[in-house]
């Protein structure tokens, strides 16, 4: 038999969809994998009926039909205080994992270095190795998870080709500050490199923290290539519908690429999603509050059972430290957590690339009823582990 290619060799598989099926063999609460366990909005559910209905039911235009990129550019134009040109400037992809993948490969020639932070959502390697870029990672530290300007400026120093920024970052729930962009942004300009943006937690923002879009920084929009979805927006990860926003001469190249990876995202979910990118205004207040009151609830009951954890600013992640359970790794932990106490979580390990081990990363997208179970369960964690349960 031929040998497989060396690039496969290079990864592992996602440790974070393998905690999902861990989660799934001992029935364990999943708080690993990040998606919400609730429904998406009602007025969606019964677009997409129509769209079964009535169609389309063919390929869209391979860089999206033309009112899904309408009405996103309404949307974006107004969020990112942008005017954003539906027909030059947005490529629309399956999902932000298509869309990132997209702008390695548009932006990045073989051997071509990339900025990532570390910790980092763990597709950003994987992308870096299909693409042939080279890694240069640089470590956010705790527990503000900031960077070191002086680190930052020899990161730049390499000269890199991009950066990758993931804002609010997930695992960190890190929400950049405008002093933070704006330095790497004169560093971006001063050294001529691409940023790669992956916004996919844009609207779960925890006051008084505020998202502000890199590209939309001054002088920052021609350099960006800004990736996000409609996943964790309008609760539909499965739905598969992102896009990467661009200037024209950057989404001609990534039009390509996205054309040969996957022609297109599905056109009868695109044709539904309209509905959503119509929202008012107030739909995505309510998604901000509901997400705060998820995070308060949750955070209280690690405070009830005495885990220490990280301060999410945005999305909805939460690293917990496991210093104190005394087991040798962070996977050995998240398999007897998933096993004995029936809560899944994803080793920390696998998203930095220092060798740390003692935090695991915990969600809370999920029912108030799941949440109250998980902390439930979570509550005999301390016992278990002081008595040895296996
Ligand atoms: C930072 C980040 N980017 C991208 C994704 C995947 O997004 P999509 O469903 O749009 O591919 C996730 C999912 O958890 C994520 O956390």
């Amino acid at each position: 038999m031929p040998s497989l290619s060396h690039r496969i060799g290079l990864f592992t598989e996602s440790v974070i969809r393998k905690m999902t099926r861990i989660a799934n063999a001992h029935d364990a609460i999943n708080l690993s994998q990040g998606f919400p366990d609730f429904d998406p909005p009602a007025e969606l559910l019964h677009a997409l009926k129509k769209a079964a209905l009535n169609g389309p039911h063919q390929y869209a235009i391979t860089w999206g039909a033309a009112n899904f990129r309408e009405a996103l550019a309404r949307k974006q134009s107004r969020f990112m205080g942008l005017s954003i040109d539906p027909e030059t400037q947005i490529c629309v992809t399956c999902g932000s994992t298509e869309a990132m993948m997209t702008a390695m490969m548009t932006v990045c020639n073989p051997g071509d270095k990339v900025i990532i932070f570390s910790p980092f959502y763990e597709n950003y390697a994987a992308d870096a190795i299909l693409s042939g870029a080279q890694p240069i990672f640089v470590p956010l530290h705790p527990p503000e998870f900031s960077f070191d300007e002086e680190e930052l400026k020899k990161a730049f120093e390499q000269k890199p080709k991009a950066l990758i920024l993931c804002n609010p970052s997930n695992p960190t729930g890190k929400v950049f500050s405008l002093d933070e962009l704006k330095f790497i942004a004169e560093m971006a300009d001063q050294y001529d490199v691409f940023v790669i943006t992956d916004e996919v937690y844009e609207h779960i923002v925890y006051p008084p923290h505020r998202h502000v879009y890199f590209a939309s920084l001054p002088g920052m929009f021609e350099r960006t290539i800004s990736c996000s979805s409609l996943s964790k927006t309008y609760s539909i990860t499965g739905w598969r519908l992102g896009y990467l926003i661009a200037p024209a001469s950057i989404i001609d190249g990534a039009k390509k690429v996205h054309d040969f990876l996957t022609v297109g995202a599905p056109a009868p979910l695109q044709e539904a999603a309209v509905t959503a990118l119509n929202f008012s205004d107030e739909y995505y207040a309510n998604l901000c509050q509901q997400y705060t009151d998820k995070r308060d609830f949750f955070l209280k009951g690690l405070d009830a059972i005495g885990l220490t954890y990280t301060y999410p600013q945005g999305a909805y992640y939460v690293m917990v430290d496991i210093s104190e359970f005394g087991f040798p790794d962070d996977t050995a932990f998240c398999e007897w957590m998933a096993r004995v106490v029936g809560v899944a979580a994803v080793p920390g390990s696998s998203f930095f690339r220092e060798d740390v081990r003692h935090l695991i990363r915990l969600h809370f997208a999920k029912k108030q009823d799941t949440l109250e179970g998980a902390l439930q369960r979570l509550s005999t964690l301390k016992e278990k582990a002081k008595k040895g349960v296996h």
